[in-house]
């Protein structure tokens, strides 16, 4: 009897605009493996993100998160988290030993990325200077739960995504 390989599961973190999702799909179309995208999930079922901040705060929707990572971890696949998820403890508990990649992005390939967003915690006068101290305050977090770190500023999202798949399967 032969036994099929395990599916390949794997999860990436990073700030806002670091090409999670854009990676993620391509990694899991490379691996055969489902990709989810948590953030997708809560507007599915709860309705738009700038919505959820505003009328129930940002704690809210981290309880929403944490939820939908959780859920997206015992399905499997190539699982895209959004930038903040790693600022909830419990959130980080879930993804110990896991295999977590952190894309990294510069503040100059970022500002392109971010024109005409909508996201909540970037709105308002230049995005781009919130963009780096939320950064910043979380790059600590990022680094604790990654095991990998790839960086998107300038190469195609395609190499980016193969490096990822060859990381993976050297891991098993
Ligand atoms: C957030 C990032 C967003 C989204 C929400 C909050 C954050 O996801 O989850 O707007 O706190 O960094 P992306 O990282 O996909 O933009």
């Amino acid at each position: 009897m032969t036994n099929a390989p395990e599916p390949l599961s794997l999860v990436l973190v990073g700030p806002m605009a670091s090409g999670k999702t854009s990676v993620g799909r391509r990694v899991a179309r490379r691996l055969g493996v489902p990709f989810i995208d948590t953030d997708k999930r809560i507007v599915a079922e709860h309705g738009p993100i700038p919505a959820i901040f505003a009328e129930h705060g940002e704690p809210h929707f981290r309880e929403l998160e944490r939820a939908a990572v959780a859920h997206a971890l015992r399905e499997g696949g190539v699982i895209s988290l959004g930038g903040g998820a790693v600022t909830d403890a419990e959130t980080r508990h879930l993804l110990r030993s896991q295999p977590v990649v952190f894309l990294t992005v510069s503040e100059e390939a970022v500002a392109d990325r971010l024109r005409g967003g909508t996201r909540p915690l970037l709105a308002g006068d230049d995005p781009v200077e919130r963009w780096k101290r939320i950064f910043a305050e979380r790059r600590g977090w990022y680094e604790e739960v990654a095991s990998a770190s790839f960086d998107t500023s300038r190469r195609p999202m395609q190499r980016i995504a193969d490096e990822i798949v060859a990381w993976r399967r050297e891991q098993g």
